[in-house]
C-alpha cells in the first residue's frame, strides 16, 4: 500500500465530525504553529517540504507563501480555491465531503503562517451539498475554539467563510474568482499585479487549491523535510488523483508521486486495468486542459523508460510527445472511443465556459466548437483538420488567462497524435465503428 496522507483516516467511521477527526489526531498542527512556531519558521517549512500547488500549476507553494506583500496595517486574506469545475477532476470534492476539518486546519495553520485574519472557501454553486459540511465543520471548529477571537490564548484572531460560486468553470482562475467572491462578474484580471501584492479588495492575497492547504497540517507536524522524502524529486508529497473512463475501478486514489502510469492504470491498488479487458487507446492525465497522449506515450517517456506520475516525468518530451500532471483528473480511454467525438465534448466545454473578455478565446472556442461538430455530422472536410490546427494555435498564449491555452492544447494533441483519424472521419464518417457514449442529438438540445 502506497503512503497515505490526505486520505490517511478516510476508512474511519465518523471521520467527518470533529470528534472522531480530533481523536485521530486532527488539530495538532494548529496547536504546534501557533504555541510553538513563528510565522517565519511555518513558512519555511512549508518551503522545504517541496509542497506544488495542487490546483493545476504545480507553482511551489512555499514560494508563494514568501511573495505575499505585508504592508503595515492593511488587511491580508486566505482564499481556498474550491471551484473545481476541470472535467474530470472530482479529487476536491472528495475530500471536502469524507474529511472536511482537514481542510479547516489547514486553512487555520496556513492563515496564522500568512498573519491572516480573514479567510474563505470559495466553492462551486454545483457542490451544493458541501456547502453544508463545511459549514458544520466550520462551526464545530468556533466551538472548540480552533476559530474566531483569541485561538488557543495566543491573541491570535481567525475568520473563515464559505462562499458559493455560481458554477462557471472561469471562476476557478485565480483573479476570476476574486472578482466573484468580490460581487462582481467572474472576469480574469490582468496579470500582474498578482493576488500576493494585490488580490481580493485589492489587498494581498494567497489563493490556494483545497488539497494544497490539507497537505499543510502533515507538514507542520512531521516537518518539511519528512513530506519532501515521500515522492521523487521535485514532485514531493502524495497527490489525489480522480480516475475516470474506461476502467475497472473508477475513484479518487491518493498516490505516492513517482509510481509508474502503467501501476496506475493497471494494478488492483488503482484503477484496476481496462474495462472489459479492451485495449487502452489514449489518456488525458490532468484533467480535460492537458494535452491527451496515446497509449505508448502515457507508458513511457521519449527515452523509452516508464513513465512516472509526477510533474517531470508527464511533461517529459513536452508538448511533442508530453502531457501535464495538472489537477490529476486522469481520464482512460479504450479502443471503442472515438477521439474526435470526444474532443467535440470538450470543445462544447471550453465555448460555453469561455468569459468572453479575449476575443481569440471567445471566437476560437466557438469555431472549434462549430468544426468539430460539422465533422460528427459527417459534413467534414480535411481543410477542416488545418483549420482547426491554425485556429487553436491563434488562441494559445493569447489571452488574458489559461482558459484559452486549455481550450487549445486538447485540440492540438489531439490532432498531433491522432491525426490519421480526423482524416478518416472527414473521408467516411459512417465507416468508423466506434460506441456512442451519449445522445449526440439529446445532449446538444439541451445546451
Ligand atoms: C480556467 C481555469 C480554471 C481553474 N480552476 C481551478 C480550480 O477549480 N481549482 C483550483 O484550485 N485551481 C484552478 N485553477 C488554477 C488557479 O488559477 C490557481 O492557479 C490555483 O488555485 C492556485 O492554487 P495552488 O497554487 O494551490 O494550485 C484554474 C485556472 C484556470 C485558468
Amino acid at each position: 500500500m502506497g503512503k497515505k496522507i490526505l486520505l490517511a483516516h478516510d476508512h474511519v467511521p465518523g471521520i467527518q465530525g470533529y470528534e472522531v477527526y480530533r481523536q485521530n489526531g486532527g488539530y495538532a498542527s494548529v496547536e504546534k504553529a501557533i504555541k510553538t512556531m513563528s510565522a517565519e519558521a511555518l513558512v519555511e517549512e512549508v518551503k522545504k517540504s517541496g509542497l506544488r500547488g495542487r490546483g493545476g500549476a504545480g507553482f511551489p507553494t512555499g514560494m508563494k507563501w514568501s511573495f505575499l506583500a505585508k504592508p503595515e496595517g492593511v488587511a491580508r486574506y486566505l482564499v481556498c480555491n474550491a471551484d473545481e469545475s476541470e472535467p474530470g477532476t472530482f479529487k476536491d470534492r472528495y475530500l471536502m465531503s469524507r474529511i472536511p476539518h482537514i481542510l479547516v486546519e489547514g486553512m487555520i495553520t496556513s492563515s496564522f503562517a500568512l498573519g491572516v485574519n480573514t479567510a474563505y472557501i470559495y466553492i462551486r454553486g454545483e457542490y451544493y451539498y458541501i456547502v453544508s459540511i463545511l459549514e458544520k465543520a466550520i462551526e464545530e471548529a468556533y466551538a472548540n475554539g480552533w476559530l474566531g477571537k483569541n485561538i488557543l490564548g495566543s491573541g491570535y484572531n481567525l475568520d473563515l467563510y464559505v462562499q458559493v460560486g455560481a458554477g462557471a468553470y472561469i471562476c476557478g482562475e485565480e483573479t476570476a474568482l476574486l472578482e466573484s467572491l468580490e460581487g462582481k462578474r467572474g472576469n480574469p484580471r490582468i496579470k500582474p499585479p498578482f493576488p500576493a501584492i494585490a488580490g481580493l479588495y485589492g489587498c494581498p492575497t494567497v489563493v490556494n487549491n483545497v488539497e494544497t492547504l490539507a497537505a499543510v497540517p502533515f507538514i507542520v507536524n512531521n516537518g518539511g523535510e519528512a513530506y519532501a522524502q515521500i515522492g521523487i524529486g521535485k514532485s514531493a508529497g502524495t497527490k489525489l488523483i480522480s480516475a475516470s473512463g474506461h476502467i475497472n475501478k473508477p475513484g479518487v486514489y491518493e498516490i505516492e508521486m513517482g509510481i509508474t502510469v502503467e501501476d496506475f492504470i493497471y494494478s488492483d491498488e488503482y484503477c484496476g486495468g481496462i474495462l472489459n479487458g479492451k485495449k487502452l487507446k489514449a489518456v488525458v492525465a490532468g484533467g480535460s486542459s492537458v494535452p491527451v497522449l496515446p497509449a505508448d506515450k502515457i507508458l513511457t517517456t521519449p527515452s523509452g523508460e516508464k513513465r512516472l506520475m509526477s510533474y517531470e516525468s508527464l511533461a517529459d518530451g513536452g508538448f511533442a510527445s508530453g502531457t501535464m500532471l495538472g489537477s490529476g483528473g486522469f481520464i482512460v480511454m479504450d479502443e471503442t472511443t472515438s477521439i474526435v467525438e470526444n474532443l467535440f465534448t470538450f470543445a462544447r466545454f471550453y465555448h460555453h465556459e469561455s468569459c468572453g473578455q479575449c476575443s481569440p478565446c471567445r471566437e476560437g472556442t466557438a469555431w472549434m466548437e462549430k468544426i468539430l461538430h460539422k465533422m460528427i455530422d459527417g459534413h467534414g472536410t480535411i481543410e477542416d483538420v488545418d483549420l482547426l490546427w491554425e485556429i487553436q494555435a491563434k488562441i494559445e498564449g493569447n489571452t488574458i488567462c489559461p482558459l484559452g491555452d486549455a481550450a487549445a492544447w486538447p485540440v492540438a494533441s489531439a490532432i498531433r497524435h491522432f491525426r490519421s483519424e480526423f482524416e478518416e472521419y472527414v473521408k467516411n464518417p459512417n465507416s468508423i465503428k466506434v460506441v456512442r457514449h451519449y445522445d449526440l442529438t439529446q445532449n446538444l438540445v439541451n445546451a
